[in-house]
């Protein structure tokens, strides 16, 4: 039986109280549902991670971060480091994403250093990729995401590394974002799924894809029905807990049918 893999980043969005209603909130709506059929993740801001932490153990809940450096310590004005992620509970380390990409101008090469270091320290890294409207334009999806798996995942020797990969079309994020069809999206899992096997032989196979980008209680079970889209990864439909368990629960018994 498939596990529904399912989370949110909540971004520059919730204060420290606000996470901690958000995560209190949640954790109590999906209480009924076993860990085993989902893994569920929330990726708070920096400084709602200390408070964020003891609820998330409280219920299940896996605690991520929105970034991190690769370096341990060291002279790195406004980066965090992954020993001080460590001492806040969490688990899964988002790195890559599309606003860190394209406003912070994060390329791959640093993406890939990060990878190594989350994995060095036993996170689990969630690796977004994702191509741009005009890539997607000019017919370069499929090289633009297997560019961004063998640089970002270059030297990486686990076999499988514990990862999660999340596809997020960077013209389907955000407000001015337009969700991709579900038949788009899976053919881009595939082909992410073909890469991972490539690196990583057949179990790269196991490892979890999630479609992320405006997903929303409109799309997303004809999102989850797709063979190749193993979680969802969202954010604006789920900043709010009942929305959020309500996507859950619609998603939920498609997941697990696979
Ligand atoms: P969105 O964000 O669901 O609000 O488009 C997705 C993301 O950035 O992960």
């Amino acid at each position: 039986m498939a596990k529904l893999y399912i989370g949110t980043n909540t971004k520059m969005v919730q204060t420290i109280a606000q996470s901690k209603a958000f995560l209190t909130k949640l954790g109590t709506l999906t209480a009924d549902i076993p860990r085993e059929q989902m893994e569920l993740f929330v990726i708070p801001s920096y400084t709602s991670l200390e408070s964020a932490g003891i609820i998330c153990r409280n219920h299940g809940i896996l605690l991520g971060a929105q970034n991190m450096c690769w370096e341990d310590t060291g002279q790195f004005t406004g980066e965090i480091s992954p020993l001080m992620l460590k001492e806040t509970g969490v688990e899964i380390v988002e790195l890559g994403h599309s606003e860190r990409r394209h406003l912070m101008g994060e390329d791959d090469a640093m993406v890939n250093r990060k990878v190594h270091a989350a994995l060095r320290h036993g996170f689990t890294p969630l690796l977004c990729i994702g191509e741009t409207k005009l890539q997607k334009m000019q017919g370069i999806a499929d090289e633009v995401l297997r560019i961004q798996l063998q640089t970002g995942l270059f030297g990486v020797d686990r076999n499988p590394p514990p990862l999660r990969i999340a596809y997020e079309p960077v013209w389907a994020i955000g407000v001015d974002g337009e969700p991709a069809t579900a038949e788009y999206a899976e053919q881009r899992h595939s082909t992410i799924r073909e890469t991972l096997t490539t690196l990583f032989g057949k179990l790269g196979a196991s490892i979890p894809i999630l479609y992320g980008g405006s997903v929303n209680p409109q799309n997303a079970l004809s999102l989850i029905a797709k063979p190749h889209i193993d979680g969802l990864f969202i954010g604006r439909s789920a900043w709010d807990a009942e929305r959020f368990d309500a996507i859950i629960r619609m998603v939920l018994p498609c997941a697990m049918a696979k």
